[in-house]
C-alpha cells in the first residue's frame, strides 16, 4: 500500500493501516476517486426565468463533460449524488423529470461508456425504484461490467444513514441466521455491507452551489475524504472546475490521524540504531 502523502508511517506499519477503515482510492495506491454533490441545478434554471427542470437537464450536459474530463486529471472513480432518499419528498414531476433524466442518461451515453472503458455501478437502495429505472440500471452494469479504465458510480435512491441501516440489518440477519457472529464485526468487515463496497473511499468530496454540507452523502465513507465546496452552480460546472478542485486537494496535507512527516536527521537515525 503506498503511503498518503506527507504522512510519517507509525514504525509497525500494520498499525496506520489498521486504523483506516475506509481506505481511500489514492491511499490504497489506487487513482483518485472524487465524489460529488451535483448542486444548484434549481437556482441555475430559477437565475434564468426557467423552470427546474431545465436546470436538471443542463446538470446532465454537466455530468457529461466532467466524466469525459476526469480521467485525465488523475481521476480513477467518479460518485455522484444522482436522487437522494430525500428527493423523495420533492414534488411528483420532478421526481419523475430526475427519473426520466437518468434513463435519458444511459439511453444516449452507454454505448460511448462502454466503448471508453467506463465501468458503471450504480449504489443506493435498490428497493423502490420502478421497473423500467431497474431495467437501465442493471443494463448499465451489465454491459461494462469488465470495464476497468475509469469507474462511474451513480448514488440513485441513495442516503447516507438509509445505508448504514442497511448494511447493519444485513448483518444482524447473518448473525440470526447463525452465518456470522456479533463479536467478529469490525469497521472493515461492516463497510463491506455498504452498497458502497468494495470501492475503495473517496479521497475528495466536492459539493457545487457553495453549500457547505454533505447532505447525507457517504457518511460512513467521508471518514478522511478533504471537502471542497465550490461556488458554481451544477449546470455550469466542468473540466476546469475539477482541475481547479484537484489542485486544492494537492496543496492539502492528508494524515488519516498520523503524525505530519518530519525530516529525518542522522542523528535519529543513529539513536535508533
Ligand atoms: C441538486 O440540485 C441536484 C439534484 C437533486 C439532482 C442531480 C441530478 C442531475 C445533475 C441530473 C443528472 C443525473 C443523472 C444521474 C443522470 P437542486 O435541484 O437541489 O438545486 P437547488 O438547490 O438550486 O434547488
Amino acid at each position: 500500500m503506498s503511503r498518503p502523502r506527507g504522512v510519517q508511517q507509525s514504525r509497525d506499519s500494520r498499525a496506520g493501516a489498521s486504523a483506516l477503515s475506509s481506505v481511500a482510492g489514492e491511499a490504497a495506491g489506487r487513482g483518485l476517486h472524487v465524489a460529488i454533490i451535483m448542486d444548484g441545478n434549481g437556482r441555475w434554471a430559477k437565475e434564468r426565468g426557467q423552470p427546474r427542470a431545465l436546470g436538471h437537464r443542463a446538470g446532465v450536459a454537466a455530468l457529461r463533460r466532467t466524466v469525459e474530463g476526469a480521467p485525465e486529471l488523475g481521476i480513477e472513480r467518479l460518485t455522484v449524488f444522482g436522487f437522494s432518499t430525500e428527493n423523495w419528498n420533492r414534488p411528483a414531476r420532478e421526481i419523475s423529470e430526475l427519473m426520466g433524466l437518468l434513463k435519458a442518461y444511459f439511453r444516449s451515453d452507454l454505448a460511448r461508456l462502454e466503448r471508453d472503458g467506463v465501468k458503471v455501478r450504480i449504489v443506493g437502495r435498490r428497493t423502490g425504484l420502478q421497473p423500467d429505472i431497474l431495467d437501465i440500471v442493471e443494463q448499465a452494469e451489465a454491459r461494462t461490467a469488465r470495464n476497468d479504465r475509469f469507474h462511474l458510480q451513480v448514488a440513485f435512491n441513495y442516503g447516507g444513514q438509509a445505508d448504514i441501516v442497511d448494511a447493519a440489518r444485513a448483518f444482524a440477519l447473518k448473525v440470526q441466521a447463525g452465518l456470522a457472529a456479533a463479536e467478529d464485526l469490525t469497521e472493515a468487515l461492516f463497510e463491506a455491507h455498504l452498497s458502497t463496497a468494495p470501492a475503495p473511499a473517496p479521497d475528495l468530496i466536492i459539493r457545487t452551489s457553495g453549500e457547505s454540507r454533505l447532505s447525507n452523502f457517504l457518511l460512513w465513507e467521508c471518514a478522511y475524504a478533504e471537502l471542497i465546496f465550490q461556488p458554481v452552480y451544477w449546470p455550469d460546472y466542468g473540466p476546469e472546475h475539477l482541475k481547479s478542485a484537484i489542485e486544492e486537494f494537492r496543496r492539502r496535507e492528508r494524515r488519516f490521524g498520523l503524525v505530519p512527516a518530519e525530516p529525518v536527521s542522522d542523528d535519529t537515525i543513529l539513536a535508533a540504531g
